[in-house]
Order: C-alpha cells, then sequence, then structure tokens
C-alpha cells in the first residue's frame, strides 16, 4: 500500500535511498576502490569496443545519462531511442556491447531493438528492475537494479537506480579496456556511497513544494542543463508534462538561444540545472531568459554564484558531477509531483499512459 504517503509516487519518490541502498549493496568498495558486479560474467567486457544503449522515454533519459557517464571514462558510446534503432542504428558487430536499459523488461519497442542487436552478433546486456523479464531472458546478460516494485505510472526510483548502474558499468568497462580503474575511482565510489545519506537529507526539506506553488499558474516550463544536467532537464520536461498535463520542454543549456529563447516569457519559468559541468555558461544562458522575464529557479547546491541570480532555489547537497545530476532530478521530480498534486491530476495514473508499454 502507499502507508503515509497519498500517492505511490511521493513513496517511490521518498524510496530512493533505500533503492540506491540496494543498488550498491555488495558491488561497491570504496576502501578498496572496487567496483564487483557479480550478476555478470566476467568475461563480458572482454572485447567491448563502443556501446550502444537502448531504451524509451525515462529509460531512454538513465540511457543518456549512463552514455555520457561512459565517455567521460573514456569509451565510446551513444545512447538511441529503441523505437528508432531498426531504422537509424549505427552498424555494430560483435565488439559492440549493446544496453537495453527498461524498468520492466517489457516495453516493445526496446525488445525489439534488443533483438535486432543480438540478431546483428552483438553482445546484449540489459539493466532492468524485473527479475524473469523478458529482456532479462533474451540479453546475453542482465544487471538487476534492485530498486522494488515501482507503482506509479510516472518512473522515478528506477531512474535514479538505473543511472547508478550504468555509472558503475562504465567504471568496470573503462577498467577492462583501460587494464586498470579510472582515474577518478577513487573520488566516486565515496559518494557514491553516500548518496543515500545526501538523499535523505534533500527528502527531509526539500522546498519544492513552494517552488510547485509559487509557479503552479505559468504557461509553459523549461528545463535546461548542460552535459549530465541535459540529460536530467529532458527527464525534468518529461515528468512534469507527464502528470501535471501542463506544457515542458526540456533543452541543453546553450540550444535556448538557437530557438527556444522565442518561447521565453514571464509566464514561463526555467528551470537550470547546475552540476558543475561548465556552470558558467549555464548560469549565462538562464540569465538570457530572466533578461526576457523568465523567472529562473536554480537547482543546485547553497552557496553557489547561481543562486544570487536566480530567482528561486532548489537546494541539492554538494557532491561530483557525476551524482548531482541524480541530486537534481530528486528535486524537479517533487515539483512535478506537488505542482501535479495541486492541480488535482490523477498523479498515479496519468491519462492515456501505461505502465509498460507493449505495443510498438
Ligand atoms: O519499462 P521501461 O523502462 O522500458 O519503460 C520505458 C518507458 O515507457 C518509461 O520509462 C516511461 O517513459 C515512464 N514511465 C515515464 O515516467
Amino acid at each position: 500500500g502507499k502507508g503515509e504517503y497519498d500517492h505511490f509516487m511521493l513513496k517511490e519518490i521518498h524510496e530512493q535511498p533505500t533503492a540506491l541502498t540496494q543498488a550498491l549493496e555488495g558491488r561497491i568498495d570504496p576502501e578498496n576502490e572496487r567496483i564487483a558486479l557479480s550478476d555478470l560474467d566476467p568475461e563480458t567486457f572482454t572485447d567491448v569496443e563502443s556501446v550502444q544503449l537502448i531504451a524509451c522515454g525515462t529509460s531512454y533519459h538513465a540511457a543518456l545519462y549512463g552514455s555520457l557517464a561512459l565517455n567521460q571514462a573514456g569509451i565510446q558510446s551513444t545512447a538511441l531511442l529503441a523505437n528508432e534503432y531498426s531504422v537509424s542504428a549505427p552498424p555494430t558487430d560483435d565488439d559492440t556491447l549493446v544496453i537495453a536499459v527498461t524498468q520492466s523488461g517489457e516495453t516493445a519497442d526496446t525488445l525489439s531493438a534488443l533483438r535486432q542487436a543480438n540478431a546483428e552478433g552483438a553482445t546484449t546486456v540489459t539493466v532492468t528492475n524485473v527479475v524473469g523479464s523478458t529482456a532479462a531472458r533474451e540479453a546475453d546478460e542482465a544487471v538487476f537494479i534492485r530498486a522494488g516494485p515501482e507503482i506509479g505510472v510516472a518512473a522515478t526510483k528506477t531512474f535514479s537506480s538505473q543511472a547508478v548502474m550504468l555509472t558503475l558499468l562504465g567504471q568496470c568497462i573503462a577498467a577492462e579496456q583501460h587494464g586498470e580503474p579510472p582515474a577518478d575511482l577513487g573520488s566516486l565510489l565515496p559518494e557514491l556511497a553516500t548518496m543515500p545519506d545526501m538523499l535523505d537529507d534533500l527528502l527531509v526539506d526539500s522546498g519544492a513544494d513552494l517552488i510547485a506553488e509559487q509557479y503552479a499558474d505559468s504557461q509553459s516550463y523549461f528545463f535546461i542543463g548542460r552535459g549530465l544536467g541535459f540529460s536530467v532537464a529532458l527527464e525534468g520536461a518529461l515528468k512534469f508534462k507527464e502528470i501535471t498535463y501542463e506544457h515542458a520542454e526540456g533543452f541543453a543549456s546553450g540550444e535556448l538561444k538557437h530557438g527556444p529563447l522565442a518561447l521565453v516569457t514571464p509566464d514561463t519559468p526555467v528551470f537550470a540545472v547546475f552540476t558543475g559541468e561548465e556552470d558558467e555558461k549555464t548560469l549565462k544562458n538562464a540569465e538570457e531568459a530572466q533578461t526576457r522575464g523568465a523567472p529562473v529557479v536554480a537547482v543546485c547546491p547553497d552557496g553557489h554564484r547561481a543562486v544570487d541570480v536566480a530567482d528561486a532555489h532548489l537546494e541539492i547537497p554538494e557532491t561530483e558531477p557525476a551524482l548531482a545530476g541524480l541530486l537534481a532530478n530528486v528535486q524537479l521530480q517533487l515539483v512535478s509531483y506537488y505542482a501535479a498534486d495541486l492541480l488535482d491530476r490523477p498523479i498515479d495514473k496519468p491519462r492515456n499512459l501505461a505502465k509498460s508499454v507493449t505495443v510498438e
């Protein structure tokens, strides 16, 4: 049941510290700078030269996050929409690793892309929440995110757990390719180990309810970010439109001035995600919207320069860029939730949507 919460979505947002603890259990050893993914055949990454991540919707945003984490770990990787795969997939061969990211393991689009990759001889892995799912059975290997059941149609805790597992996979593949663990593993693992505590702190007093109230009457909602923050901006907008039925769009911060800026008015709040990846540029991009009257909500740590410039602030704990985006994403989940609640939407079952999409 929903327990003390009004909706499954809010319960599942609050379950994220536990979900991440479960995802990391036995898999990271920060003291010895080691990752152990015992679910996988140790040979899985031996010949991998490039990685394709295939997914849809929120899982695609996790795949984008993961793909960037892989690129930053020195592995050539691309995130691809599973429903575009049959018409636009880059070539694969037996050095290509294809990772199907799917919470349910039953999404028709993703299964169809996975089958294509299998048929082309790629090594396939699925990152999924459901043991025994079709993806888990059909991929060569499966990594389970162990998030526990997600009932709300809006994916929340599974996004965070998928992104974290993909970050770990990236480090493992890089270690295999380069014969030694990536240099930043020593700082990443201890920060990862404290993620559940950082999330707990954030959830105690996020302030997202007040921000939702302040901007609930707006015409459109824009989300911007750079690097990992870009995938978070896309996910923030998807979550917002999905459960509030209000218009929302996510953009790469630098793209705002290449067209979308024409839409900006005092009635279109801009949520700017700061992950420590060229934040100065993102701040400039946000200020360009602010000059046209748009209120800017900065999602960043306290003491960040954006706090002084922005009209409002959603606080996240200070951490590595690899993890800041995930914390910012939780703040945006909460904003969407509270805005939808104010608008009296059926949060756990938005109109026209299904939890698992089993048709192409
Ligand atoms: O089960 P999957 O992760 O494969 O589902 C893919 C999408 O349908 C899903 O992520 C969808 O976008 C979310 N429920 C939206 O919140």
